[in-house]
């Protein structure tokens, strides 16, 4: 299960994407069956990359197993 967001640049820099991917999380996590919940980020893109952190989301290496180019590879699991 993937979590994917993006904002419009006029848009960022408010906490929007914090606060909409961490309702995202708890909403997969609470109606869906997942055990996890994978997100994937450019690599240079550090707001990004800050925001799955900031969600308790780790870091778990890199792939190019999706959109075609090597994507940073962030989860987490369902929590307890
Ligand atoms: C990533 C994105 C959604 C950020 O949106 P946003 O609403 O500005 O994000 P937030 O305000 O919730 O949080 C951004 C955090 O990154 C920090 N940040 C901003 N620029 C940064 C930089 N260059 N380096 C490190 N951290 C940075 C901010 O300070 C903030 O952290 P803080 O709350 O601890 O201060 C936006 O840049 C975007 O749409 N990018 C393109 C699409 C994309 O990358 N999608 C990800 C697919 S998983």
């Amino acid at each position: 299960m993937e979590l994917f967001y993006a904002l419009a640049p006029a848009y960022w820099g408010q906490g929007l994407a914090t606060e909409a991917a961490g309702a995202a999380v708890d909403w997969g996590f609470a109606n869906l069956a997942v055990r996890e919940i994978q997100a994937f980020t450019r690599r240079e893109h550090a707001a990004s990359r800050w925001v799955l952190e900031k969600l308790g989301l780790r870091h778990l290496g890199e792939t190019d197993r999706y959109y075609g180019e090597t994507l940073a590879a962030y989860g987490v699991p369902r929590p307890e």
